[in-house]
């Protein structure tokens, strides 16, 4: 192998960093998400507080659903397999976090799709608390993913297991990429 040339990661290196480049993905959304419930209160609905927030509403949508979906079909049954209870009470809790944070999606959701419409209904001020509620819990999932959930699920995964993860992943998005294709040649028609 020539010595510029970039070794390809295994199949499971490659999965892990992917998962790893999600929370990254996701800690930079939920700055941006804070930062623009910040600018809501100091400057009301300016074109571009709009824009951003309909760029973010879309985004939170669709993206931490299928990385909560990575995790729930892959990562957590391998935890769930484990005999250590300090394993399996952190997957309990990350399960758990994982509806919570859909809840607190819920609360915040309304709010940012009428700043995205220019509508001003919603109280400001709550909805910078309940953006910082929801980073916070989103932080603290993250690095508990990190330092173990994510060790642990690599250490017991198998190869074979490894492979069917990488398709499913890849298949769903794959799916739900069509999905949108589709709906936006109908909405264009
Ligand atoms: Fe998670
Ligand atoms: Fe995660």
């Amino acid at each position: 192998m020539p010595a510029s040339a970039v070794p390809t990661p295994p199949a499971d290196q490659a999965l892990f960093t992917f998962l790893d480049r999600c929370h990254q993905d996701i800690q930079r959304k939920l700055e941006l998400l804070l930062a623009l419930a910040i600018a809501v209160e100091a400057d009301g609905l300016t074109p571009a507080v709009q824009l951003q927030a309909r760029e973010l509403t879309d985004w939170f949508n669709a993206e931490p659903k299928q990385h909560h979906l990575d995790e729930e079909k892959h990562v957590f049954p391998a935890l769930l397999a484990s005999a250590d209870e300090d394993v399996l009470q952190a997957t309990h809790r990350l399960i758990q976090d994982h509806g919570w944070l859909e809840t607190d999606w819920f609360e915040i959701e309304p709010s940012l799709e009428a700043a995205a419409d220019g509508n001003g209904w919603f109280d400001p001020t709550a909805l910078r608390s309940s953006v910082e509620v929801f980073q916070q819990l989103y932080l603290d999932h993250i690095v508990l993913e990190e330092s173990l959930a994510y060790p642990q699920a690599r250490e017991r995964m198998d190869p074979a297991q490894l492979e069917s993860m990488g398709v499913e992943m890849a298949q769903r998005r794959a799916v739900r990429d069509a999905k949108v294709a589709k709906a936006a040649k109908a909405a264009k028609a």
